[in-house]
């Protein structure tokens, strides 16, 4: 079930800095216990939030260019493997006209500076678990991709993790969360109930983008189990996370059929399910139906990402935002528009996360959806591996 962070404390920004300064500090991460920590700087919401970026891939480097719009963000410091893309990054900030920021290889160095009170983290899914424990011990506000990690006991950790540093912000990277025409379209299934009892979901992720092979050339982190955690955790994970919440609950079991050797000829290694699909069972005979593959031709009839839910008064197309009433709805006008017009909605998850810092708000998207939505993903790679239904306590054990 999904759990609400009733629990989370807050601080002020000044006595965050001063607590993330001593977090550091006990994490081994930063200064020694005998020095003490360096004073806290006099931040308050009107000053740039000073941040730092982990990983600047492909998504990254869309993080960096969303901060670098907003005006209470200060790029500090950018940590990357590849020194290419650090320099990459550090001329997009000196391009807005931000100084060159501190560039390193090893992320712990980027949460030693205690000036740092922010990081964005967009590293291959296998690093997530080391890093977001890293971050939150050492006192750091978290914006951490998707998936939030990818195993059972990660996910308990950073729970874990979270429980122990409540001052900490972490938001992870659903930005659907933060799209108005989700939240609206959410409410008015579960709060309203303009849809009736929920019968059915029908969601897909059926790329015609990502290359001839997939995803991820040969070799690449995105066509490795280990590192990815298959499409299901990798990618699908956005879907669960919505899909849970039009629930208010996780799945009881999961059942699936998948391929995992369409383009093994490509890469002998390549071990991910470029097609499969799945049916799940979620409380109160709640069913979905789930397609996800890499084989899409580019058509519509054939390819596209939705997620679309069914009562017995109507359905709601919640990526279009459009309501359609059925006959057994006494409404007179058949058909709803849900938020028309939205922002961008990764602008509107980075920007929402800077919100939650500079006036001590909670995050939209918490570890709590972050776990659940996890672990929807390797309760569906198991039923699609083991091609057969899989409860929720079996994969709670198993994985
Ligand atoms: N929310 C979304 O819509 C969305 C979209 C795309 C990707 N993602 C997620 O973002 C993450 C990154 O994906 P990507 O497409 O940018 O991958 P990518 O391969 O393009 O970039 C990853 C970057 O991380 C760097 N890196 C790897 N290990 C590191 C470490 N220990 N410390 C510092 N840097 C390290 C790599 O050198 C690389 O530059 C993944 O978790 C992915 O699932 C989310």
């Amino acid at each position: 079930m999904n759990r609400k962070p009733d629990d989370q404390r807050t601080l002020s920004r000044r006595s965050f800095l001063a607590a993330g300064a001593a977090s550091a500090a006990a994490a081994g991460t930063g200064w020694s216990a005998l020095a003490g920590p360096p004073a806290p700087l006099a931040a308050g919401p009107g000053d740039p939030v000073r941040a730092g970026l982990i990983g600047v891939g492909g998504r990254g480097t869309r993080h960096l260019e969303t901060a670098l719009k907003n005006n209470y963000v200060s790029i500090a410091a950018v940590c990357d493997l590849d020194e290419g893309r650090l320099n990459h990054a550090a001329g997009l900030v000196e391009a807005a006209g931000g100084r060159k920021p501190a560039l390193h290889t090893d992320y712990r160095k980027l949460l030693e500076d205690p000036s740092i009170e922010a990081v964005f983290s967009a590293t291959p899914c296998v690093a997530h678990y080391r890093i977001y424990m890293d971050c939150i011990a050492a006192g750091k506000h978290l914006y951490g991709e998707k998936p939030m990690c990818i195993s059972v006991k990660e996910a308990d950790d950073i729970v874990s993790q979270q429980e122990k540093h409540p001052q900490v912000k972490v938001q992870i990277g659903f930005q659907r969360r933060c799209n108005p025409r989700t939240m609206e379209g959410i409410k008015l299934i579960r709060e309203d109930k303009v849809l009736g009892p929920l019968v059915e979901g029908r969601a897909a992720f059926n790329n015609a983008w990502g290359g001839k092979f997939g995803l991820g050339g040969p070799g690449s982190w995105q066509s490795r189990v280990l590192e990815s955690g298959d499409w299901m955790v990798e990618q699908a994970v956005h879907s669960w996370d919505v899909i849970n919440w039009v629930a208010g609950a996780t799945p009881r079991q999961a059942f699936g059929l998948g391929n995992r050797e369409l383009f093994r000829s490509n890469d002998p290694g390549r071990d991910v399910s470029d097609f499969y699909c799945a049916i799940l069972e979620y409380p109160g005979n709640f069913i979905v139906q789930f397609s996800h593959s890499w084989i899409s031709p580019n058509d519509p009839a054939f390819s596209g990402h939705h997620e679309r839910f069914i009562g017995l008064l109507g359905g709601i197309d919640l990526t279009a935002g459009k309501i359609t009433y059925s006959d057994r709805s006494d409404r007179k006008d058949k058909t709803q528009l849900v938020q028309p017009e939205i922002e961008d909605e990764t602008t509107l998850a980075i920007n929402s996360f800077i919100d939650c810092i500079r006036h001590d708000r909670i995050p939209h998207s918490t570890v709590y959806n972050g776990r659940d939505a996890t672990l929807v993903g390797l309760l569906v790679r198991k039923a699609v591996y083991e091609r057969r239904a899989v409860t929720w306590e079996e994969m709670l054990k198993s994985s």
